[in-house]
């Protein structure tokens, strides 16, 4: 599935199933998933509380934004990996392709 439009810059990619994302400015990625109609939970309305809204990131993580606060101590409190991130902290500018647990 290809959501295109001739301004877009970035895209996100979710395996397994090759879902294409593009989108044309930068944006949390929790708002780019609802934007194109991903199912994702997300209980605490994007407020970084609830974990529900965890992707795992599939491509280079070093290149992501880092955790901010509320998301790190949560990745602390709950042992996430590296490519354990929130959707709704993680602020997309380039890239990405992800898995959604
Ligand atoms: S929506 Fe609750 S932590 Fe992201």
């Amino acid at each position: 599935m290809w959501q295109v439009n001739s301004m877009d810059n970035f895209k996100v990619k979710i395996v397994p199933s090759n879902i294409y994302l593009k989108f044309c400015k930068e944006s949390y990625l929790l708002d780019i998933l609802q934007n194109h109609k991903i199912e994702i939970s997300h209980s605490c309305g994007g407020m970084g509380t609830c974990g529900t809204c965890r992707v795992i990131v599939q491509s280079e993580v070093e290149k992501l934004p880092p955790r901010n606060e509320v998301e790190q101590e949560m990745a602390v409190d709950r042992g996430f990996s590296a490519e354990e991130r929130l959707s709704c902290q993680l602020y997309v500018k380039e890239d990405l392709e992800i898995k959604i647990p």
